[in-house]
């Protein structure tokens, strides 16, 4: 059929023809709300780049999950920045890392959330890149211990779900073997399996003071030139036991979340990174953008491109919007 026996406009002239109509749906439990975490207390100290978000104690951490928790968002994922950086990230390996502090005072105060947590060296190092660095060059091999035994001390404190965002090859095989000898078998993995070397990072490496002094990432993290590649290393992490696959950045690769989508039978998450959210804040600061309609907008695209779940700074606010 073709105009004029064919009107679509016709099922869009009320919100209650729309509503009924309406293929995709954001609720606040597709939300997974990204926490920074510093040693400390009662401290909430302003990311600048990341207008409404800031570096967190453990107290006001948990503080910040709650509020989110009344708002109907169902888990957090933490990211800690340590007292001291040096050349192997010491910090994250020890059972008092402020993120397995973190951990175990959500577990106690907030039994139903969802705790996830970022496994990655950069935060820690001081060279600021998320492996063992010889000569110039990120290694391989010898970074999957310290991922491992990162994630094991998310694990022991209680973490739900660990997610490496390193990109070395192996990793998420190597994690499991490591979580499930220690017996750790329930401990999920979410894996950053199609993660761009991207600019869209920059103000987390602001918030997380983690940005690589020498060089880039590009030796290890993805060409954003590339989607079959992702599809390969989806189906890399699959097979080494991910249960949870991502994407990241979100918004510019809406392509690459739908290709996951379709390869693939596990649950997608996609990450809305600090760019991304900075972009819209900076916009509607100076009143081009309303902010409350892109905010939703970004993220029914990310649903809609096939993600189950999104990583997204403005779960709260966006969980708050919803609500109305
Ligand atoms: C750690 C990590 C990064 C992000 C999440 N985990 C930074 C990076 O890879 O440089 C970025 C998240 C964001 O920009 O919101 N490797």
């Amino acid at each position: 059929m073709a105009f004029p026996e064919s009107r679509p406009r016709r099922l869009r002239r009320t919100a209650s023809l729309r509503a009924m109509v309406r293929e995709t749906r954001l609720s606040p439990a597709d939300f997974i709300y990204p926490l920074f975490v510093e040693p400390g207390a009662g401290q909430r100290r302003p990311i600048e780049s990341l207008p409404g978000q800031s570096r967190l104690s453990t107290d006001t951490a948990v503080e910040e999950a709650r509020r989110a928790w009344d708002l109907g968002v169902r888990a957090v994922i933490l990211f800690g920045i340590p007292e001291a950086k040096d050349a192997t990230g010491s910090e994250a390996l020890t059972n008092e890392s402020v993120i397995a502090k973190t951990v175990r005072a959500l577990r106690e105060a907030l039994p139903e959330l969802v705790v996830m947590t970022d496994v990655c060296m950069c935060e820690y190092t001081d060279h600021g890149h998320c492996g063992v660095v010889e000569r110039g060059e990120v290694l391989n091999d010898p970074t999957l211990d310290l991922l491992a035994r990162q994630a094991l001390v998310h694990a022991r404190a209680g973490a739900h779900v660990v997610a490496p965002s390193d990109m070395m090859d192996g990793r998420v095989g190597y994690i499991r073997e490591v979580l499930d000898d220690e017996g750790f078998e329930d401990v999920a993995i979410m894996a950053y399996s199609a993660k761009y070397a991207s600019a869209f990072y920059g103000p987390f490496r602001d918030a997380a003071d983690s940005a690589p002094a020498f060089g880039d990432r590009r030796g290890y993290q993805m060409d954003p030139a590339n989607a079959l590649e992702a599809l390969r290393e989806v189906a890399l992490d699959e097979q080494e036991g991910a249960d949870i696959v991502m994407v990241k950045p979100a918004g510019p690769y809406l392509d690459v979340v739908r290709a996951v989508r379709e390869l693939t039978d596990l649950p997608v998450a996609a990450y809305q990174v600090s760019g991304e959210y900075a972009m819209l804040q900076a916009a509607a600061e100076r009143g081009w953008l309303d902010l409350d309609r892109v905010a939703l907008e970004s993220l029914l695209g990310i649903k809609r491109a096939g993600a189950d779940m999104i990583i997204t700074y403005f779960a709260p606010h966006a969980a708050e919007l919803l609500a109305k």
